[in-house]
């Protein structure tokens, strides 16, 4: 168990590419934090710093109160997990899972109990006097999570674990692990570029893109309240809509002026604006609402496509030169047939239109 703080890590390769960028962050004591973003973001990188495999440019790493950051990666006690199993080739399962235990000298007795032990809770018992070539890459990567897990180091570290893992497997370990993480207690880092995975997950997301950490929160705050476009857009799913508006004084009210069309806002005081009238507004496609009858006030569009994820639908719905997508309960929906739309006022979050960060008006 430690924690991890991050001090102004910065990793630059070759002298040119700058794989992270004066990233600082804490991971408290058995905390389940997940680092999320696009591929080349500089999350491998990172995880390697924290582990040892990589030193960087400039900046300090402590677990604890101890700086880590010259400490060779045998004595951190860390255990890292990567995107393709790695099992060590001549043993059988049962050997794989055992030989942390065995390379740290414990009695064979007590080896034989914990490994019996994670494989039951990898559901993987059936396979342990088996040959490890014929296994699928589900069941592999059951193994090295079991071999990481048999054992208690100070932290986990997971680096998109269940990328090449088929999706049932996948649905099946990330229950598995986040209920193993709780029961155990243990400081877990998980590296994912797929936003549902850090949202069910992890307790806390780092949200980084280009190196740079943009957002460090709760699911539930990048979710609802992305300090920028970037993350509105990449956490959701669909990500958030965006357009650009205007917000003015009209009759007293505040209107929101989205080019295609105009919106009252009447919760909004124009005189929180300042000087500043141009802005993106962004909506989440679960918070458009859709009628297929015609409303007064509702906006009017084209159902140009209806794509459905699982128990819901995305609605893609033209106005103008614009598409909006809305997800909402499954629904036959004709495409090319007319649908009215709105936006509610409290779901609508705003942006600047130069530097895309969130801007409070409220
Ligand atoms: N050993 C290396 N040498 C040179 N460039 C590297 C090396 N490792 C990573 N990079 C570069 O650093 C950036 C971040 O990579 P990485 O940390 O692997 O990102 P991610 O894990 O988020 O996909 C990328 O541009 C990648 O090409
Ligand atoms: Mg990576």
């Amino acid at each position: 168990m430690a924690r991890v703080f991050l001090e102004n890590i910065r990793k630059v390769f070759d002298n040119k590419v700058i794989a992270v960028d004066d990233l600082t962050l804490e991971v408290p004591d058995k905390g389940l934090v997940s680092l999320l973003g696009p591929s080349g973001c500089g999350k491998t990188t990172t995880m390697r710093i924290i582990a040892g495999l990589e030193s960087p440019t400039r900046g300090r790493v402590f677990f604890d109160e101890n700086d880590m950051t010259d400490v060779l990666p045998e004595a951190r006690d860390v255990a890292m997990v990567f995107q393709f199993p790695v099992i060590y080739p001549g043993m059988n399962v049962y050997e794989n899972i055992a030989f942390p235990l065995i390379a740290r000298k414990m009695r064979k007795n007590e080896v034989r109990k914990k490994v019996e032990e994670v494989a039951k809770i990898f559901e993987i018992t059936e396979l342990l006097e088996k040959k490890t070539h014929t296994l699928d890459a589900g069941s592999k990567q059951k193994i090295v999570l079991a071999r990481t897990f048999v054992r208690r180091p100070k932290m986990y570290l997971l680096d998109e674990p269940l990328t090449a893992v088929d999706p049932r497997t996948r649905l099946e370990l990330r229950t598995i692990l986040k209920r193993l993480q709780s029961d155990l207690g243990q400081t877990m880092i998980y590296v994912t570029h797929d936003q549902s995975e850090s949202l069910t997950l992890a307790d806390k997301i780092a949200v980084m893109n280009e190196g740079k950490l943009l957002q460090y929160d709760s699911p539930e705050e990048v979710y609802r309240n992305p300090v920028n476009t970037f993350v509105g857009y990449f956490i959701g799913n669909p990500g958030m809509n965006y357009m650009n508006c205007s917000l003015n004084e009209e009759q007293g009210k505040c209107l929101l002026d989205a080019h295609d069309f105009r919106h009252f806002l009447p919760h909004i005081s124009i005189k929180n604006l300042g000087e500043k009238r141009s802005f993106i507004v962004g909506i989440r496609p679960e918070n458009v609402e859709v009628s297929f009858e015609s409303q007064k006030d509702w906006v009017p569009a084209e159902c140009i496509l209806s794509e459905p994820i699982g128990s819901r639908v995305v609605l893609h719905l033209k106005i103008g030169d614009k598409v909006i997508k809305a997800k909402v309960p499954h629904i036959e929906v004709e495409v090319g047939s007319p649908v009215w739309f709105r936006f509610p006022e409290e779901a609508l979050k705003f942006f600047d239109n130069e530097t895309l960060e969130a801007v409070k008006i409220w």
